[in-house]
């Protein structure tokens, strides 16, 4: 149970920890001020019917009551330690799991949790002006409880900063705090954290594709053999699939509403789909290309050796790593790579253990392809002759084999000439940008009233009709 009774809920026993507690009670007021300068506009007084962890038991977790964001209890939840819990793969295969850092592993540990811990309050960031415009109240409280659980997640990289890494630990979490999102002299550290969320189409495409490149991260880091890490990327993982259903449906009912429209007035040509106040599916399509590239380059080099040396290491597993059959060491394993040669593209097969993060975006590619059918199926439903497409790998890339190429969505090579000349078919022109904008001008906050460019959702949030006060704004 999650003892809230502690200035710091947790489950961690916090309490017989007197100088941890006290260095997580130092960097909590930081926080909040993070929380007030960085957090969603103009929110602090709104109460807001959100979710919080009771319990991190998969049938007790959640609770659903009104709350002041800055009063969001934020803590520290970490799935039970199994006691028999194995390093699964790597050169300490069958080792017991490390409950402490393994020294050789320090600095290596510590930078991949700061990577992950930097990606939370970076997309806090990005989304902080979309409350002012929000389609509904029931997509007002679904950012809003998307924004506390990031925030919540930093807090989990913080623990285990503060718990096992000493000062250097405190340093970083303090650096989490101080970097900004598109900041040009202190940015986040990954690119696809620093590109702006400028609007409600964005920000679901961004919790489709790039909240889920964190869930697939989460579950590598659920592999960890530094026990601690998994543990906590575990239960992240239960947050974070509300992220994924927020983005994945916000989507489809911008789908949905725009195939409405086209069908009941019988029009097909962007503009007029556009005169009618909708978001055109040529518009859905580049913004799916943008979201898509951009969040690939998330998995890093194609090949890699810092890749092959976290596997080796037994620090970081590959996607569902307990339930693949081999011998989780990959001595002798290949993966096939794609790489540009010429004008064409080639595959080729390296060693797997240098083809990790390759391995960990097919995964991606493949649950992110299932999704864009779903959408698809709204699309045929509606007897509209429109097909949403994945682009190529390579398309827009700029980080792996593909940088500095200029391919097309259907995967030709071109020239940069060429490659420009289309750009804007492609991926959001500032006009489609501002077009998008220019819908969402203002925040829809009547009861069960919804923006005309979004359909309302099949149901609302724990039970609760779509027409119930999920937000007061005081
Ligand atoms: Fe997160
Ligand atoms: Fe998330």
């Amino acid at each position: 149970m999650i003892n809230y009774t502690e200035k710091i809920p947790n489950n961690v026993d916090l309490g017989r920890d007197r100088v941890l507690q006290r260095a997580l009670e130092h960097w909590q007021p930081a926080y909040l001020s993070w929380w007030y300068d960085m957090g969603p506009n103009e929110s602090h007084n709104f109460e807001v019917y959100l979710r919080t962890a009771i319990s991190v038991e998969p049938d007790g977790w959640a609770q659903f009551d009104y709350i002041k964001m800055p009063e969001y209890r934020w803590g520290i939840f970490l799935q039970p330690r199994d006691e028999k819990r194995q390093v699964n793969f790597g050169m300490h295969k069958g080792q017991p799991a490390w409950q402490d850092v393994p020294g050789e592993y320090r600095s290596i540990l510590r930078r991949i949790i700061v990577t992950q811990g930097d990606t939370e309050p970076a997309s806090v960031e990005q989304q902080k002006m979309l409350g002012l415009s929000c389609p509904s109240l029931y997509d007002l409280r679904n950012i809003f409880q998307v924004n506390v659980e990031e925030g919540r997640h930093l807090w989990a990289m913080v623990y285990l900063l503060h718990r096992y890494f000493g000062r250097d630990g405190r340093e970083e979490a303090e650096s989490l705090l101080a970097r900004r999102s598109g900041d040009t002299d202190n940015p986040r550290i990954l690119g696809a954290f620093n590109e702006p969320t400028p609007d409600w189409l964005a920000f679901y495409m961004f919790t489709f594709f790039t909240d889920r490149d964190g869930k697939f991260q989460l579950c590598a880091l659920a592999e960890s053999g530094f026990d601690p890490l998994a543990r906590t990327c575990r239960f992240m993982l239960t947050e974070e699939a509300h992220h994924m259903f927020v983005g994945e449906t916000g989507v489809s009912r911008i789908i949905q509403r725009t195939c409405e429209v086209m069908r009941d007035n019988k029009i097909d040509d962007p503009a007029d789909v556009r005169a009618l106040g909708v978001i055109d599916l040529q518009t859905i399509q580049r913004y799916l290309n943008f979201h898509y590239s951009v969040t690939l380059d998330l998995y890093g080099s194609d090949v890699s050796s810092n890749a092959a040396n976290y596997y080796t290491s037994g620090l970081k597993g590959r996607f569902r790593e307990t339930k693949l059959e081999d011998d989780h060491i990959l001595r002798d394993a290949l993966y096939p790579v794609s790489e540009v040669v010429g004008d064409k593209i080639n595959t080729k097969q390296v060693a797997a253990l240098t083809a990790l993060n390759e391995r960990l975006r097919d995964d991606y590619i493949e649950e992110i392809q299932a999704g864009v059918n779903r959408w698809q199926r709204v699309i045929d439903e509606a007897g509209i002759p429109f097909r949403l497409t994945l682009p190529h790998k390579g398309f827009h890339r700029e980080i792996g084999n593909f940088t500095g190429h200029f391919i097309s969505p259907t995967g030709e090579i071109l020239t940069e000439e060429q490659w420009k000349a289309h750009e804007f078919e492609w991926l959001p022109s500032p006009k489609d940008y501002a077009y998008v904008q220019s819908l969402m001008s203002g925040r829809v906050a009547e009861l069960g009233k919804f923006a005309n460019w979004i359909a309302p959702p099949v149901k609302g949030i724990n039970g609760k009709p779509l027409d119930f006060q999920y937000v007061r704004f005081n």
